[in-house]
This record gives C-alpha cells, structure tokens and sequence, in this order.
C-alpha cells in the first residue's frame, strides 16, 4: 500500500515536471568567461591555486593579476571576494576585462536587442574581413558577418558606453573563436576549411554585484608594477618565444579595428611591436628580475610548468626554473606546489609527466 501511494507521488512529480518543462520559456544560453580557446589558459588549474592560496596565504583581500590572458584567475578570485587588478598587453584581452570585471552600469535591455540583430544579419557585401579572412579562417559568409557587425558597432559608439561597446566586441570576439577553422590560435588556419557553424553571438553573464573595488589595465606589466598595489600578486608570463601577439593577431585586429595591411600567408598585421614581449625573448630573465624586484604585495605567487627546459628553441622555456627560485628568494621565503596536469598544447602532441608548479614567494624584503 504504502509503495503504491510513493509511486503515485512519483508520477505526479514527473508529470509536474513536464509540464513546467513546457510552459517555461527557452533559456537562452549566457556567454561565460571560460567559453574560449586561450594558450596557457590556466582555467583547469583554479581550484589548485586557489587552494594554494586559501591554506598559504593568510589576510589576501585584492589580488592582482598582471598577465592576465582569459582573466580566468582573476575572475575566480573575484568570486570569492577579493578585490581584482586585472592586466594584459593584449587589447582583446583588456576590453574582455571591461565587460568581465568593469563597473560601468550596462543598459542590457539594449545589448540583448542589439546581439539578437547581430545574429539575424546576413550581409552579401565584402569587407575587410571577408577580403583577408574570409574562405581560410573563417568561411566566407562568417567572415562577412564579422566584418559587418565589427563595422555596426564602430559606427555606434556615441549611442554606446564604453563599457557597453567592448562588450559587443568580446561578444563577437568569442562568437569567432567558436567557428575560427584554426586549431585555436591564429598562427595558421587549417588547410581544409570544415568549420561551418553559422557564428553566434551570446549575450555575457554579468556578475557586476563584485566589481566595484576592481582596476583594469592595458600596460607592460613591468611598468604598471611600478604603480600598484595588490596583497597577492599572480605571475603567469608566456614562458617560451611564442609571443601572444602573434598567435592572437586576429582577434586583435578585430578588436583595435584599424584595418591595418597584413602580411603572410597568415595575414598577419605588418606593425605588432606594440604587443611583443620581452618575456618571449632572451630578456625574459632580466624582465622577470625588475618584475620582481618592484612589487609592492605580501605574497607572489608565479605560474610555470616543466613543459620545456630552458633553451634556444622556439618552445624552449626562456626562465629556469632555478632562476626564478633564486629571483623570488630575493623578495623572501619560497615553497614550491606540483600538480599533474594535460594542458592545451593547440594540436600538439601530449606530454607525458606534465607538471605546472606554483611558486609561493612570502615577500619579507
Ligand atoms: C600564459 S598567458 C596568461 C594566461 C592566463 N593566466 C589565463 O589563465 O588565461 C600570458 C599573458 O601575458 C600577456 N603578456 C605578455 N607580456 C606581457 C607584458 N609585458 N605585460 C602584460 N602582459 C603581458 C600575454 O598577452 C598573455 O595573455
């Protein structure tokens, strides 16, 4: 008896169920910080450091995190309270921080409007991106799409906020990630052009209760050092002679929209010396002792991993791991955290035995 009535309460939970299934209306999919391809990314990793830095490091209350790439790091800390410094030399990568992490009220009635007309657009004239982009990284319908949308908001910014116009940049930025025939960087596109999803725009997930303490920059990280101040500061510099800038010189373009003349088979903008490192050069070591020697913080935490060891070869790590030991030892004690990891290599082979390490510097001097 007492079965048969559990059953029927079942029943009618399900049935309940379907029906609220069917009367509540579609929920559109929101666009999240995670949702794109990022060399280094260290998304994988943020439960070990923020692990690391709950049981280490007592009294954090703002982070600062100075080659900030996705801005991944720094979005979790903003979760749980902190206040953000978030930084990259890249303008892609900065804008992405305005709508992530900026504080400007956003008029999302207007955006959500705005990104629907986006996706519904279907234009048949070329333009700048379909000329150079289009038929290899993008197909030739996509690559119009961008191309046209890019200019709609160029031609909008006095109807738009800043904060309002970077966000429909980062929106489109990740809408081309998504359909890019590329194995995930820009430095070449696939030779058989087998990415045919329409591009669509998503409307970000905004979380802007948390921004109000936070600073956003577009600097050379050893400059903006120099001004700041965070308890804990994040080191996660590119570690080989991969620049950024290159491998990201698409979405760049898009996003600086200067229309610059391009280069190569890869079409890449023929001035990027605004956007190289020194980190990915012999100078990275010296770069990487006037990074350290200037922070104002209680703690510095560096990302690295064994992935390479230090050479003359293009993936070859440009810091030792001893050498960033005996840098941080200037600064204070240093304890070192390990964790297995399968990182994104963008089409290369595995790595057996990989490990990212995390180096805890507590600064006393
Ligand atoms: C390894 S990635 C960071 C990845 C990031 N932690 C994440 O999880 O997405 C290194 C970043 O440093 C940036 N960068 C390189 N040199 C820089 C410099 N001198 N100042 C500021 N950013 C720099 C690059 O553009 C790149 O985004």
């Amino acid at each position: 008896m007492l079965i048969g009535q559990h059953t029927k309460e079942v029943d009618n939970t399900v049935k309940q169920r379907e029906c609220e299934q069917i009367l509540l209306p579609m929920k559109e999919e929101k666009l999240k910080i995670n949702n794109r391809r990022y060399l280094g990314s260290k998304y994988k990793l943020l439960d070990f450091i923020s692990n690391v830095v709950r049981e280490n490091c007592p009294q954090v209350s703002s982070v600062a995190d100075i080659f900030g790439g996705t801005g991944v790091v720094a979005d979790r800390f903003n979760k749980e309270g902190k206040n953000v410094i978030v930084n990259d030399i890249l303008y892609s990568n900065y804008l992405a921080y305005l709508t992530w992490f900026g504080k400007e009220e956003i008029n999302i009635g207007k955006i959500e409007k705005l990104i629907g007309e986006f996706n519904e657009c279907n234009p048949i004239g070329e333009n700048y991106v379909s000329i150079n982009f289009g038929g290899t990284y993008f197909t030739k319908h996509n690559a119009r799409k961008i191309g046209f949308i890019r200019e709609e908001i160029e031609k909008m910014s006095n109807e738009l906020s800043n904060r309002e116009k970077a966000l429909l940049i980062t929106s489109l930025i990740y809408a081309m990630d998504k359909v890019a025939n590329t194995v995930g960087h820009y430095d070449a596109y696939r030779r058989k052009l087998d990415t045919l999803n329409e591009l669509r725009l998503l409307v970000p997930e905004l979380n802007d209760e948390l921004n109000e303490g936070n600073e956003i920059y577009r600097e050379d990280a050893n400059e903006l050092v120099r001004t700041i101040r965070a308890d804990l500061f994040y080191i996660d510099t590119p570690y080989n002679s991969r620049q950024y800038g290159d491998a990201y010189h698409l979405l760049e373009n898009i996003a600086e929209w200067k229309k610059p003349e391009l280069v190569g088979v890869a079409k890449k903008m023929v001035d990027r010396s605004h956007i190289k490192s020194p980190y990915c050069t012999m100078k990275a070591t010296s770069a990487f002792k006037d990074l350290i020697s200037n922070i104002n913080g209680k703690y510095i935490l560096v990302s690295y991993n064994n992935m390479a060891q230090k050479g003359v070869g293009r993936s070859n790590a440009k810091i030792s791991s001893e050498e960033i030991v005996e840098i941080l030892e200037t600064r204070g004690p240093v304890k070192i955290f390990e964790k297995d990891f399968q990182p994104f290599t963008a089409g290369k082979t595995s790595i057996d035995d990989h490990k990212e390490i995390l180096y805890l510097c507590t600064v006393d001097r």
